[in-house]
Parts: C-alpha cells; structure tokens; sequence
C-alpha cells in the first residue's frame, strides 16, 4: 500500500494498482464525511466568504441566480467544498461533472439542457475541457443560449436553444491553463483558495476528530496541523493515520504517536513528502540549485510535470523553498539549508 498522503484523490486518472484505487475510494469517503455542511463550518479563507456573501446576497434579493464563479488553488484546499456550500446556501440543486467527463459538444448540450431553473452546475477540473466543448460554453455563459447542429451533411442547420437560469461553478488546479475568453465569463468572479494557517488547520481537524470519535492531546493536533502542508485534506487524512498507529500501539493519541506515525509516512518536520525533498536534492544537487526548468526536474524523478506543478510545487514555494524565476525553478537559502546542503557562497552574493 502507497503510504504517501493523497495527492489529488478528487481527479480519478488511472489507478496504477488496486490498493491505490482501494486509498482513493476511501480519501472520498473520508472526504464527504467530513465535508463542512454550513458556511460556519467552513474555516478561513475570509476573503472569499466575504465576496460570496454579498454575491449571494444581492442575487437573493435580485431573485436571480448568482453569477458564474471560478475557485482555483492546490488540491485539497476547499474548492468543491464551496461549490456544495453555495448550493446550500441558496437552496439549489447542484450537478456535479468535470471537465474530462465532458468529452463531446453533445455531452455538454444534454447537461444544459437538462438543468432546472436556478440549478448550480459544478465543474471540476474545468481546464481540461476540450476547445470546441468550451466555444459551447460561452453563448450558455453569456446569454443562456446554445446553438447545436441538427444532422450532417448538406441537411445540417443550426438552432439556438435557450436554456434555464444557472450558476456555473468550476474549480481548477490549474489557473495558467484557463484562456482568458474563459476566464472573462465568470462575471461573478474568479477566487484564489490561500493555503490555511497552523490554527485553522487546528480548528479543522479538531472538528474532524470530534466527528470520527478520536480523542486526541490538543499537542497531538498542534503537530499534525504543522505537517499537514496548510493542506485541510491533508490534515484529516493524517489524523486519520495517526488514529490507526495509536489503535495499533494501544495508546492515546499524543504527539509521540504522531511522531511515529509521521516518520513511518515520510513525512518530515515541515509537512513535506518523500517526493517533495526529492524535488529540493536532485534540483541541490543535479543542477547546483537551479535555475531549471520543471520538463527537467519531472525527467529526474520519472514522475508527472503535472503532479510537480499542481501539488509540490505550491506548497514548496507557500515556505520559499523554491522560486520560479522566468528561467526556471532555483533553491532558496532556505531550500537547501532544509535538505541539509551549505548553500555555495557565490549565491550569497547576490
Ligand atoms: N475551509 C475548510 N474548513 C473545513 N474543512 C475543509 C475546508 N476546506 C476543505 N476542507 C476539508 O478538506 C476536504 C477537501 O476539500 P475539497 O473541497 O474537496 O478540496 P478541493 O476541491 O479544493 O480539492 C473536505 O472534504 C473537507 O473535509
Ligand atoms: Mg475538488
């Protein structure tokens, strides 16, 4: 069994081996149980609570759905979780697909079509839509409206068809991939999820132990929200492995047991993972601490640029270990005094 934490169990690519599957099916699960239900459950990201309150509000008043929305952020920090709250909040049915889901122009057309006025539409990974699906979002965005083709060959013809009121919601990990004719159409607005302090973690995982039943030292909890990345997936997910190792050693859950269940997971001090420290050496050491470009450092490590550049990379740079330069990646003083290298004294010069 995998023992890294989850990285993006909610974008389901191919399993590479049934334990994975078995680990995703239950990061779902584990997910949902612990999804907050109402808004002041919902930690942090203060700024973005106060935007969809008068958002909503003023539609509530206005009798008119809310405007589209985009949340964007490293996996796991809360985006599908808005999109259910919003649904909540204004008393909508909220469908949810994603945008591989969405293969042809007809997928597309039959969702619209089938939404009831006032329906939230929930994208998820909405970068990976595919062109000629997204120029049919557009006039749906727009004006409510889309224009499909009946029939082929000379019979063809287009007809416009107006669809209900809705809300698109969408969320990506991957904001630099969404054109820019895309992003205009979220006229309600486009939000950047932040990564969460120590105490919001705390806040959250305290709640998530009350509702699995965990009885945890509060120093227990202190330590996991330090080294769970300001991730909240991450946290429940470790509080979650922390709870098995004290069950196995018949103990209470108290920050040594942490520890251990910490150290046997690779996850070091500072919340980082096996392939994480990996990054920082092979930059260190392969190419003196950079600049090098990411194709470069996904090659070194046989893993996925995709991986890198949504989940290391973000947290990686969140503590200013790296930086990206318009040369490519580079090592701060304090990436490399945390792989434990003497940073070279000619860098210091700058
Ligand atoms: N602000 C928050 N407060 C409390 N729990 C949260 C918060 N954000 C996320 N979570 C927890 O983390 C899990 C993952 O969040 P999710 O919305 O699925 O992330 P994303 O869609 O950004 O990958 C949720 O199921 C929930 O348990
Ligand atoms: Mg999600």
């Amino acid at each position: 069994m995998s023992s890294t934490p989850p990285k993006t169990p909610n974008t389901s690519g191919p399993a590479s081996d049934d334990s994975q599957e078995v680990e995703q099916a239950e990061d779902l699960a584990l997910d949902q149980t612990l999804r907050p239900s109402r808004f002041n459950e919902y930690i942090g990201q203060q700024n973005i609570k106060d935007n969809l309150h008068i958002l909503l509000t003023a539609a509530k008043e206005r009798n008119h759905p809310p405007e589209h929305l985009l949340f964007y952020g490293p996996p796991g920090l809360g985006k599908t979780t808005l999109a259910h709250l919003i649904s909540k909040e204004i008393g909508a049915q909220i469908r949810v697909t994603s945008g591989p889901a969405i293969e042809r122009v007809g997928d597309l057309a039959s969702i619209l079509t089938n939404l009831s006025p006032g329906d939230i539409l929930f994208i998820d990974e909405i970068h990976r839509l595919n062109k000629a699906v997204e120029e049919v979002l557009y006039p749906a965005m727009e004006s409510g409206q889309i224009d499909i083709i009946i029939g082929k060959g000379p019979s063809a013809r287009s007809i416009q068809l107006d669809l209900p009121p809705f809300t698109l919601i969408a969320a990506t990990t991957r904001i630099a991939m969404i054109s820019s004719p895309l992003r205009s159409r979220f006229s309600g607005g486009v939000f950047r999820l932040e990564f969460y302090t120590e105490k919001e973690i705390f806040q959250i995982i305290e709640r998530s132990s009350k509702i699995l039943g965990i009885e945890a030292e509060p120093s227990a909890l202190v330590e996991i929200s330090i080294r769970s990345r300001a991730t909240p997936r991450t946290a429940n997910y470790l509080l979650k492995r922390c709870r098995d190792y004290a069950q196995i050693k018949k103990t209470n859950l108290t920050k040594t047991v942490v520890d251990g269940a910490l150290s046997l997971l690779g996850i070091d001090k500072k919340g980082l993972t096996h392939s994480d420290r990996k990054i920082l050496e092979i930059v260190v050491e392969k190419y003196k601490g950079g600049p090098v470009g990411l194709n470069t450092i996904a090659a070194s490590l046989s893993e996925d640029q995709a991986t890198i550049e949504e989940f290391n990379e973000p947290y990686l740079i969140q503590l200013a270990f790296i930086e990206r330069t318009p040369r490519g990646r580079i090592v701060t003083e304090a990436g490399y005094a945390h792989v434990g290298v003497q940073y070279p004294e000619q860098k210091l010069q700058f």
